[in-house]
């Protein structure tokens, strides 16, 4: 078995976004274990069956990572106790087969799922109705352990910089966690 491949999928397109700050945590936790990817999209278009055929250039690239990837690792913030639409936009379109003969690149993917919000939730609502989507699209989620960091202004340091006490202790548990769930253990 090569190295392992992680794609990291972070639902907010915001510079200083915390959930992209976590991801760039998560891939420090991984270290050497694993190559750890975070997935560009800004430039997928909004799903339009009349654009689906050929598939625009970055929907081909961005199913051209997933396919290669071992692990799919989602950071998400919760909007109004969802996950963010752009989330939902691109997978929406990762969840349409490529070809007549190809299928979609999203089954049978192992998936870790965490989130860090301002609100108290933790962006816990945003995940249940994650997983409810992406166990649909036959995706294997790594229920325990899921990260869930609430409050994130507790959290960050005079320059607005994520800062994360001991929620640190639960997303090494969690990285630990993914790449023995990614080798069957
Ligand atoms: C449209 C919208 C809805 C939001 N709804 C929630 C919510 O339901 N729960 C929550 O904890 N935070 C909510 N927030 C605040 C987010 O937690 C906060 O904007 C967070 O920084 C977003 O994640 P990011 O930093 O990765 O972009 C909402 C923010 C927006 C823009």
């Amino acid at each position: 078995m090569g190295k392992l491949k992680i794609v990291a999928i972070v639902g907010s397109l915001r510079k200083d976004s915390y959930n992209l700050q976590l991801a760039l945590l998560a891939k420090e936790m991984v270290g050497e274990r694993a190559d750890f990817e975070i997935l560009e999209y800004a430039d997928v278009p909004l799903m339009n069956e009349d654009i689906e055929f050929p598939a625009p250039e970055s929907v081909a690239r961005v199913r051209e990572k997933i396919s290669s990837a071992d692990g799919i690792w989602f950071f998400t913030p919760e909007y109004n106790h969802f996950f963010p639409g752009v989330l939902k936009n691109l997978i929406d379109w990762l969840s349409r087969p490529v070809s007549d003969t190809i299928p979609q690149v999203l089954s049978g993917k192992m998936t870790a799922i965490s989130g860090i919000g301002l609100g108290m939730s933790g962006t816990s609502i945003a995940q249940d109705h994650l997983v409810a989507l992406i166990s649909f699209l036959n995706m294997k989620v790594m229920n325990v352990p899921r990260l869930t960091v609430p409050n994130a202004w507790q959290q960050l340091d005079g320059e607005g910089k994520l800062q994360l006490k001991e929620s640190i202790l639960f997303l090494q548990k969690q990285a630990d966690a993914f790449l023995d769930f990614l080798q069957g253990k």
